[in-house]
C-alpha cells in the first residue's frame, strides 16, 4: 500500500508517537512487499531519495513545525531515519564475486519451490548380492548369523581343525594384531580370514538342528589387484542335523545357484581341501555369461577363461574333529553331520554386474556406485 507523508496540524506528544509509529509500519509493509531487485531500487528511492523521498518530506515537515514541537519531533525523526537507514543496509551484502558490488537479500521465502531433495544412496553392490544370496537360504527356512570381524586363534584356527602351526594356516595371508606375543596363541588376536569361525561361535550358542547363514567381512594380507582386496566379503552356510548327506548339500546348493543365477545353471562339484571338512569340494556353475559354450560369439568368453564353469564356493561335510570342539552342546560326531559351504560375495557381484576391477567397490567414487541408485 502506497504511504502519504502526513501534514501535521496537531503536534502533540502523544499525536507525534502514532504519527511515527505509523510511518514505521508502513515502511515494513513496504520493505516485505518488495520481490525483485529493480522493486527493490523503486522502494529504497521511495524512501531514502534526496529529492522528495519520503525521509526528505518528512524533514519538511520538521522545519514547519512550531518551535515548541521541534524537540519531540526532532527525536522520533532522527529515530526514524536510523530505523530506514539501517533497514536499509541490512538487505545488502557485498556479493560474492569480489565484484565488491552490493547485491539485495530478500527475506520473503516461496513455499511453493520444492524443497531441497537429499540424495538418500543406495545398496552398495556388494551389499546388494550379499543380500539376494543370504535370502535364497532365508526362504529356505536358513537363519542369519554374525560374528566378530576381530577373532581369536582359536574360532579363526584351532577349533576349524586347523593344529597350531599346521600349513593349512599358511594359505590363509591372515593379518595380526600386534604386541600379542606375551599371550597363548589360541588367545591372540587377528583379522579373521573367513567366516567360518561363526559356525563355532553359533553352535556353541545353538543346540542342532541348525540351518545358518553368515555374511560378513573378512580380510587377508592380500596386495591389492584388479581380483584381490585385503578386505572383501563371504557368505557362509551351515546346516547342522542326525543324518545330513553329501546328497542334501550338493542338492541345496544345486537348488541355491538355480535360484540365484537362473534356473538354467547347473552345478558341478570338484574334489579340494578344508581343514574343517571331510570330504570338501568346489563348487562350479556353468557360466552364466556364455551358458556354458566358453564362447561369446566367436570371441572366447573371459569370466570363465574359455571353460565354461565359473568357481564360486568351497564346501564340505562338517569334519568330525570340528564337532568334537561343541560336543558338549550337543553336537555328538557319532550322533550328527552337517555340511557347510563359503562363498565371495564380491567375486560373485563382479561376474554378475560385470565390474573387471574388485577396487571400485572399495573406493567410494559416487559416479560408479550411482549405476546401483
Ligand atoms: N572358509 C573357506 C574359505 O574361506 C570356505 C569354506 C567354508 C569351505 C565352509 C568349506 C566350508 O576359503
Amino acid at each position: 500500500m502506497a504511504y502519504t507523508v502526513f501534514k501535521l496540524t496537531d503536534y502533540s506528544a502523544s499525536t507525534l508517537l502514532k504519527t511515527f509509529a505509523d510511518a514505521k509500519l508502513a515502511f515494513g509493509d513496504g520493505m516485505r512487499e518488495v520481490k525483485s531487485e529493480a522493486e527493490w531500487k523503486v522502494f529504497r528511492d521511495l524512501w531514502m531519495a534526496r529529492k522528495n523521498g519520503i525521509l526528505t518530506q518528512i524533514n519538511d515537515q520538521f522545519k514547519k513545525a512550531p518551535k515548541e514541537a521541534k524537540r519531540e519531533f526532532g527525536q522520533h525523526l532522527n529515530e526514524l531515519k536510523q530505523y530506514v537507514e539501517s533497514e536499509i543496509d541490512g538487505r545488502h551484502k557485498f556479493s560474492e564475486d569480489g565484484s565488491g558490488q552490493l547485491a539485495v537479500q530478500f527475506e520473503s521465502v516461496d513455499i511453493s519451490l520444492p524443497g531441497v531433495r537429499r540424495p538418500i544412496g543406495a545398496e552398495h553392490p556388494v551389499i546388494k548380492t550379499s543380500n539376494e544370496m543370504v535370502r535364497v537360504f532365508q526362504k529356505l527356512g536358513y537363519s542369519v548369523a554374525d560374528g566378530p570381524v576381530v577373532e581369536t586363534d582359536y574360532y579363526n584356527f584351532e577349533a576349524l581343525n586347523f593344529p597350531p602351526n599346521h600349513p593349512a594356516r599358511d594359505t590363509q595371508d591372515t593379518l595380526f594384531i600386534s604386541g600379542q606375543e606375551g599371550k597363548a596363541q589360541r588367545e591372540r588376536l587377528l583379522l579373521r580370514t573367513h567366516t567360518s569361525p561363526v559356525q563355532i561361535r553359533t553352535m556353541e550358542k545353538m543346540r542342532p538342528p541348525i540351518r545358518i547363514v553368515i555374511p560378513g567381512t573378512v580380510h587377508r594380507n592380500d596386495p591389492a589387484d584388479a581380483s584381490h582386496s585385503p578386505m572383501f566379503h563371504q557368505i557362509e552356510g551351515l546346516a547342522v542335523d542326525t543324518n545330513i548327506t553329501f546328497g542334501d548339500l550338493k542338492g541345496t546348493l544345486d537348488h541355491a545357484m538355480k535360484e540365484f543365477f537362473g534356473s538354467s545353471v547347473k552345478t558341478s562339484f570338484r574334489p579340494s581341501f578344508f581343514p574343517f571338512t571331510e570330504p570338501s569340494a568346489e563348487m562350479f556353475v556353468s557360466c552364466f555369461i556364455c551358458g556354458g559354450s566358453g564362447k561369446r560369439g566367436a570371441e572366447p568368453c573371459r569370466p570363465c577363461k574359455q571353460t565354461g564353469w565359473i568357481e564360486i564356493l568351497g564346501c564340505g561335510m562338517v569334519d568330525p574333529n570340528v564337532f568334537e570342539f561343541v560336543k558338549d552342546n550337543g553336537y555328538d560326531p557319532r550322533k550328527v553331520s552337517g555340511f557347510a559351504f563359503g562363498m565371495g560375495a564380491d567375486r560373485i557381484a563382479l561376474l554378475k554386474y560385470g565390474v573387471d576391477d574388485i577396487q571400485l567397490f572399495f573406493q567410494g567414487d559416487v559416479r560408479f556406485l550411482q549405476q546401483w541408485a
